[in-house]
């Protein structure tokens, strides 16, 4: 049984303890808003919280989380409001979309330990995330209307 707090919901979840955190979120518990691009911990469309630091959730084991807290990005924020979501809307970021909600719960885990990142700070910290569309300026815009 492994134990662990997502979006600050309690979870108790009889599962193999080797299974990525990703098939847990998206299969068992259903939060779809995290995405698979690569399964290798490469591209960072699969990024979420853990204890408020960015992490690849398709190469992590469920096992790793056991009493930490998860969040996702349908738990940013309460109504989709969190600084980063509405720039990104302000910006018009996505493209095709699939990489943003990755891009974004990497930009919200830089802003919480560097409230205003110069543009190199955002693009050493936004490096593994991935976008084949290309909206790599949007995002670092997003990222300094949102520090703002
Ligand atoms: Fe996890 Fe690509 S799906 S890093």
């Amino acid at each position: 049984m492994i134990k662990f707090t997502i979006n600050g919901e309690a979870k108790q979840l009889d599962v193999d303890p080797q299974m990525p955190l990703l098939w847990v979120i998206r299969d068992i518990i259903q939060l779809t808003g995290s995405k698979y691009g690569c399964g290798q911990g490469l591209c960072g469309a699969c990024t979420v919280h853990l204890d408020g630091n960015a992490i690849r959730s398709c190469t992590t084991p469920v096992s790793a989380v056991a009493g930490k807290n998860i969040t996702t990005i349908e738990g940013l924020s309460a109504n989709g409001d969190h600084p980063l979501q509405q720039a990104w809307l302000n910006i018009k970021v996505p493209q095709c979309g699939y990489c943003q909600s990755g891009q974004i719960m990497s930009a919200a885990a830089l802003l919480q330990q560097n409230p205003n990142p110069s543009d190199e700070e955002i693009v050493n910290a936004m490096s593994g995330n991935l976008c084949r569309c290309g909206t790599y300026p949007r995002i670092k815009a997003a990222i300094h209307q949102a520090a703002k």
